[in-house]
């Protein structure tokens, strides 16, 4: 009888202690950038007029319907939300935020304000929606879901704050618009200088624990790769077929930004800044995409009009005529400026593994690890979890 009772009893604790707590961790996300963590705001903000991003074939992996996200399910900010235990993060023009979180993220959005562009005389298409405005929004919400300051505080230093990725948008505007190089790396201090002026003055505000992404591999963008098409092979990186000059263009981005986080942990030392190593991250994939079930090649979107890397500059994903890939699954990228959600959850997989410094699964150890196992488990093994 105590024999075979004593197992049950482990496995009854067991079963209440895994019905995903919330978070141990966090009790709330705040996330602010671009396209890449944007749950609805950019779709929103368009009101009425349609676009592409609000058409299908987005969503349709995992939401059943386009929500706004650049992709065909989830991204980062949601498996990061799910593996804390906590729920999605709604989009802040969708008015449904609460002290549980709120997604400031607005796609096509810059680090810089959109007077800084005009002033270098560039078409400004996208909407007004800087990192500055994305902190305004967020002090107008701080009063309405907190009754006192004290709660306010005390949120701030539980929540944690996802600041990026943004600064991407800054330079593709421009590179797409003909910029030279050059010309658009003189102004990656001022794109790091506004991203560092936001954790700052989110630190001001009492957060404790910010999550800062580095910028992405721009030179394995099917846009980018479209555009910057080059007949030398020397311009590609054997390993993987992206484009040199732009990925030396994130690691200089990142490695300023480094430098610059490095100053604000000596500054503040209470708070906790972690550096999510999204190049490095995504590079891993690139170099070795079928270990993570990416059996099309790496560099072709999904969805797109034609062309080497299937994207086409005038027929885009969302559009009546462009069709999605049969299997999502089996690639990267998704519309050729975006990752499929099987990218995004190998990128996760990838950050939560070893690409967050100091690691955030050492900083939160209740990550949970099944969840994680359930999306990768032979990567998640591989790093060394069980
Ligand atoms: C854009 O946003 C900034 C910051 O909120 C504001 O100062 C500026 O007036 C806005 N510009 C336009 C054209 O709406
Ligand atoms: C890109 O789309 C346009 C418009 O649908 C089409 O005419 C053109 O052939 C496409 N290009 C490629 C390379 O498929």
């Amino acid at each position: 009888m105590a024999a075979t009772l004593l197992p049950l009893l482990l496995f009854l604790a067991a079963a209440a202690a895994n019905p995903a707590p919330a978070s141990a961790c966090f009790s709330s996300i705040f996330s602010f950038g671009d396209s890449i963590s944007d749950t609805g705001n950019y779709l929103i903000s368009c009101g009425a007029t349609p676009d592409p991003v609000g058409q299908s074939p987005y969503g349709q992996t995992f939401f059943h319907r386009p929500t706004g996200r650049c992709s065909d399910g989830r991204l980062i900010v949601d498996f990061l939300a799910q593996a804390l235990g906590l729920p999605l993060v709604p989009p802040y023009l969708s008015g449904e935020t609460s002290p549980e979180g709120a997604n400031f993220a607005v796609a096509g959005c810059t680090a810089l304000d959109n007077d800084f562009f005009r002033s270098l005389g560039l078409e400004i298409s996208w909407r007004n929606y800087s990192l500055g405005v994305q902190m305004e929004w967020f002090q107008q919400l701080l009063p309405s879901i907190f009754s006192s300051s004290s709660e306010c505080r005390n949120l701030m230093a539980d929540s944690l704050f996802l600041v990026g990725e943004i600064g991407g948008n800054d330079y593709c505007h421009s590179l797409l618009q003909g910029r030279a190089v050059e010309e658009v790396k003189a102004f990656v201090p001022d794109v790091i200088s506004a991203i560092s002026s936001a954790i700052t003055e989110l630190i001001r505000l009492g957060a404790r624990t910010l999550v800062v992404p580095g910028g992405v591999t721009f030179g394995c963008l099917p846009i980018l790769l479209d555009h910057f098409r080059s007949k030398d092979a020397g311009d590609y990186e054997p390993e993987t077929g992206c484009l040199k000059f732009l990925n030396r263009f994130s690691e200089h981005h990142n490695e300023l930004l480094l430098r610059e986080l490095n100053q604000i942990r000596q500054a503040n030392p209470d708070a906790t800044i972690i550096y999510a190593d999204y190049y490095n991250a995504m590079v891993a994939i690139y170099r070795n995409p079928r270990r993570y079930g990416f059996s099309r090649s790496p560099l072709v979107a999904c969805c797109g009009g034609g062309g080497q890397y299937n994207f086409n500059a005038s027929a885009l994903c969302g559009d009546e005529a462009v069709t999605a890939c049969r299997d999502p699954a089996e690639h990267i990228s998704w519309d050729g400026m975006h990752f499929t959600e099987a990218g995004y959850r190998a990128v996760t997989s990838e950050l939560l593994g070893r690409w967050t410094e100091p690691s955030l699964a050492q900083i939160c150890p209740q990550i949970d690890a099944n969840f994680l196992q359930g999306i990768h488990a032979s990567i998640f093994k591989s790093l060394g979890h069980e």
